[in-house]
């Protein structure tokens, strides 16, 4: 990784997390209900990259835009993004007890706080983006909503995690799995990239850019997780490894080999680093950051 991307890395985290910390409900000043506001914090908060937040500040950058506003579209991201992440390792679908290196909210708390924090997650990502401190324009604000909930709905990560789940998705060919996993991954990543742009008044080829960037380092990001499921190190990864296989997953390493996986990413990296042409030095971050999509050991 680059010093220049290990350092904004780094301090979009810590940055996201004062905000997100800011901004979650407090279990403590809560009556009744502070379960559920703890295991939201539980979800949020822990150990993650903290990577789609930084897309969009990155991005918010290229296009000119204003860091403040990207971190709230980049906390709302985060929210959603914990969210599927919630309901991802419950018994209905993956069942996972482990997950950033610890027990998985089911695990901490329990089934019925986790579908719900999961939940109230996601509403709490909307409630972000609604906020004048996001974007005093209500039009940009309302542009925002209409592409997060894209990007989490029926077309985007819900409608995919159906197909990831589907019975036989192992059998399923190449077109099929890359599909389900620009939908699955690949659309909240755009969403984040994209946002950059929605946030700065970008024109319509920049937004277009931006998405694309982001749909193709998405998928990249996804081939990694399925690499690192297979050849990882279960430490660094924080999560049990070797499952995708148990579990009948449509993988691209499961259905054309981990080598020939990893050679398509490294295109799908290209692919994206060369749709940023149109910004110039202002991308830098996330030139390097399609690379590290790929490369990742977390
Ligand atoms: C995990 O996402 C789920 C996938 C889409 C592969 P991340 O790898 O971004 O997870 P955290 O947020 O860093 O834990
Ligand atoms: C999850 O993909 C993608 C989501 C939309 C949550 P995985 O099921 O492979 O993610 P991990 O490996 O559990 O993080
Ligand atoms: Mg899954
Ligand atoms: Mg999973
Ligand atoms: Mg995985």
């Amino acid at each position: 990784m680059s010093p220049a991307l290990k350092a904004a890395l780094t301090s979009v985290a810590a940055e996201t997390d004062s905000l997100l910390s800011a901004l979650l409900p407090d279990a403590a000043a809560m009556a009744e209900d502070g379960v559920l506001a703890e295991a939201m914090r539980y979800a949020a908060l822990g150990p993650g990259k903290r990577f789609r937040p930084f897309l969009t500040v990155a991005a918010a950058l290229a296009c000119n835009g204003d860091r403040v506003r990207a971190l709230h579209v980049g906390a709302a991201v985060e929210c959603l993004h914990a969210y599927s992440l919630v309901h991802d390792d419950l018994p209905a679908m993956d069942d996972d007890d482990l997950r950033r290196g610890r027990p998985t909210v089911h695990k901490a708390y329990d089934e019925a706080t986790a579908i719900l924090a999961g939940d109230a997650l996601q509403a709490q990502a909307f409630q972000i983006l609604a906020l004048p401190a996001t974007h005093p324009d209500a039009s940009i604000r309302l542009a925002l909503t209409a592409g997060l909930a894209k990007a989490a709905g029926v077309l985007g990560m819900c409608g995919g995690q159906a197909l990831d789940l589907a019975a036989g998705a192992e059998a399923r060919g190449m077109g099929w799995i890359v599909r389900m996993q620009r939908q699955k991954t690949g659309a909240l990543i755009a969403f984040s990239t994209e946002a950059g742009a929605i946030l700065a008044h970008g024109d319509r080829s920049a937004r277009a850019a931006l998405y694309g960037y982001g749909l193709d380092i998405g998928l990249a990001f996804q081939i990694a997780d399925d690499l690192l499921d297979i050849e990882g190190d279960e430490a660094a990864v924080g999560k049990k490894l070797t499952k995708d296989a148990d579990q009948g997953k449509g993988t691209l390493p499961a259905a054309m080999g981990a080598a020939a996986a990893r050679n398509y990413a490294e295109a799908l990296v290209d692919q994206a680093v060369a749709k940023l042409d149109r910004f110039g030095p202002s991308a830098n971050l996330l030139r390097d950051a399609a690379l590290y999509a790929l490369q990742r050991q977390n």
